[in-house]
């Protein structure tokens, strides 16, 4: 199973990435999270990794080589077996070079590039890389590939949702988050992903969550559990330490029985 969290950037996206990730884990899952956001530096340590993967991007060539790469497969490499990887029609989480994912208690990281240096060009290829790979990567029953989309809807131009079987959104108490909610609804639906709702984050109040949840629904988008405002959250994200998910573990179970019902239903409902 394949499952989007998208969103405003700063909603919260990678904090319900990283809850999500611990549920489904708990759950018995096997959960691959990739991290699709090239500017996204904190995804690891709120899995509780000591550090990140190498980049996709690097086994892929790099942004210049990722188009003919995907194209053609590594023909100039075709001994080296860990490149060859991506150049397949498919792959499994475990075929993956062990310098590419980083795993922590059945819990995986894959991050498809970063931003290195000034003027290196536009973030398409990264698109490209996270289509594919998303495309590629198959999963069994007992595993759920989580992707940490980037801000905004402009992955959705680049494909990456088609091969995924949900699409979820973090909502912040703000009327651009939500209209975002809404838009997002509608691309997932044109993308032939279905749409499991909108997480409420960052509620400081019942009246803002009630709020929030009306401003959702006015809209058309289901409005799923509301993550409190933390401040351990807000706290252990400047110290750079593990989220702990069981201050918000009821909210937390609500909507990952929301998102799995949505995912695990059969094809054409
Ligand atoms: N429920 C919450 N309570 C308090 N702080 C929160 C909560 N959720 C997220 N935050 C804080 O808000 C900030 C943004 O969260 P996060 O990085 O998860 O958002 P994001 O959508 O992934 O951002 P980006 O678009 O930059 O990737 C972080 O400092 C995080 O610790
Ligand atoms: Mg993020």
């Amino acid at each position: 199973m394949k499952i989007c969290i998208c969103g405003k950037g700063g909603s919260g996206k990678s904090t319900v990435v990283a809850l999500l990730a611990a549920e489904l884990q708990r759950r018995g899952k096997r959960v691959l999270v990739v991290d699709s956001d090239e500017s996204n530096a904190g995804l690891y340590w709120m899995l509780g990794l000591d550090e990140p993967p190498n980049p996709l991007m690097e086994l892929a060539g790099g942004k210049k080589s990722i188009q003919r790469v995907l194209r053609t497969g590594f023909t100039e490499d075709a001994d080296d077996r860990e490149k060859s990887v991506l150049a397949r029609d498919e792959f499994r989480t475990d075929e993956l070079p062990d310098a590419y994912v980083q795993w922590a208690d059945g819990v995986g990281l894959v991050c498809i590039g970063k931003i290195h240096q000034a003027l290196e060009g536009c973030a398409c290829p990264m698109g490209v890389l996270s289509r594919e790979f998303l495309k590629k990567v198959r999963t069994d029953d007992d595993e759920v590939v989580v992707v940490d989309m980037e801000a905004g809807v402009e992955h959705f131009g680049r494909g990456v949702e088609t091969s995924v079987d949900a699409v979820m959104v973090v909502a912040e108490p703000s009327l651009e988050s939500v209209t975002l909610a809404e838009r997002i609804k509608a691309l997932a639906s044109q993308a032939g992903a279905r749409f499991a709702g909108a997480v409420l984050n960052k509620v400081s109040s019942e009246k803002i969550g009630a709020q929030l949840r009306g401003a959702l629904e006015r809209r058309g988008v289901q409005a799923l559990s509301a993550i409190p405002f933390r401040q351990e959250f807000l706290l252990g994200g400047l110290e750079g330490k593990a989220l702990n998910v069981e201050p918000v573990a009821d909210e937390v179970r609500s909507f990952v029985d929301s998102i799995l019902a949505v995912a695990e239903a059969p094809k054409g409902n």
